[in-house]
């Protein structure tokens, strides 16, 4: 009968067979499916592995060096960790259009990807986190029409691979089982959804390396307080967003003019609808102040309280 280690013993020797002496290449994004079907293919068939690991700059704070240390580190896997912030972010200057973002960043994932596998050889398969839901949803996910959904690892379409997308019969909860089995760490099986154009669809308008930052640091104090009051799995997602709008503040004796931030959580089933989130106001109000005082550049805090419809869950 069906078990996850059944499923684990089955799947690695169909990838053996299948791979045999050849090699395979994943894109790794540290999301929950790339992480699992890495794993996996790592148990088959170890060092005939290789990931390439894109950071655009625009990934949230110690992501990269999290997936590092996970994965390089601890799993021992051959990672290619490309530094393409300089890359991404001059593709970005001056644009402002969410969707004409997207596209520049889906783009410009692909073609580092394309440069990085150019350099290697014999590689004769590319590994995809695609999942069961992935199949099935694809062409009917309505939030596809309303936003171009570009996520990380979408594979340039000339390259003359094999697909090997072992999770295809399998749903997150299930994903997330196998993942664990495979020792991957809890923050990781767990991670909240995470766009694949990143925090460059949370800086509203223009994306500067200021306006990234503030964005990165005040998500990371949110998410730290989320954690610390326990609440990480009764939301199913929530960031902070800047929104381009600058008031009038007081600091001591002196008036301060200064960003807005944007504080947005989520309860929801699978993203397509959602609620706000109901955060104690006791955590709100940590929230807020560590903002203020430990963001520069901030003067004031806002939460978000729509649903989505009419809203969506990004800002952007
Ligand atoms: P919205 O904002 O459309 O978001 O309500 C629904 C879910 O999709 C995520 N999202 C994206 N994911 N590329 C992605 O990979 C994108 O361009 C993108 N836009 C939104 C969003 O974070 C939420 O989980």
């Amino acid at each position: 009968d069906w078990t996850i280690e059944n499923f684990i013993d089955m799947e690695v020797e169909k990838i053996q067979q299948k791979v045999g002496d050849r090699n395979v290449l994943c894109a790794l994004s540290g999301g929950v499916d790339s992480s699992v079907v890495a794993a996996l293919i790592h148990k088959a068939i170890g060092d005939q592995l290789t990931c390439i690991f894109v950071d655009h700059g625009l990934l949230r704070k110690n992501e990269a060096d999290d997936v590092m240390k996970v994965f390089a580190d601890d799993f021992h896997m051959n990672i290619i960790k490309v530094d393409a912030k300089d890359r991404f972010l001059s593709k970005l200057e001056g644009v402002d259009d969410p969707e004409q973002k997207r596209k520049i960043i889906g783009n410009e994932f692909i073609y580092v990807f394309d440069d990085e596998a150019a350099k290697l050889k014999d590689i004769d398969f590319l590994a995809q986190g695609t999942l069961y839901t992935d199949i099935i949803e694809s062409g009917t996910e309505t939030a596809q029409t309303i936003k171009s959904h570009h996520n990380v690892g979408g594979l340039p379409e000339d390259m003359q691979f094999q697909l090997i997308e072992p999770l295809n019969t399998l749903f997150k909860d299930e994903v997330r089982e196998l993942g664990s089995q495979l020792g991957i760490p809890d923050h990781i099986i767990w991670r909240q959804p995470f766009p694949g154009p990143g925090l460059a669809i949370r800086v509203l308008g223009a994306v500067t390396e200021e306006k990234l930052e503030i964005v990165r640091e005040s998500d990371a104090i949110l998410r730290e307080e989320i954690a610390k009051a326990g609440l990480e799995r009764d939301i199913w997602q929530y960031f902070t967003v800047l929104p381009n709008i600058k008031s009038v503040g007081v600091m001591g004796d002196a008036r301060t003019y200064d960003y807005t931030i944007g504080i947005r959580a989520v309860t929801s089933i699978d993203g397509m609808t959602s609620d706000w989130a109901r955060i104690p106001w006791d955590v709100l109000e940590r929230v807020s102040t560590r903002l203020v005082n430990d963001v520069q550049h901030i003067n004031r805090v806002v939460y978000d309280i729509t649903s989505k419809p009419p809203a969506t869950i990004e800002w952007e």
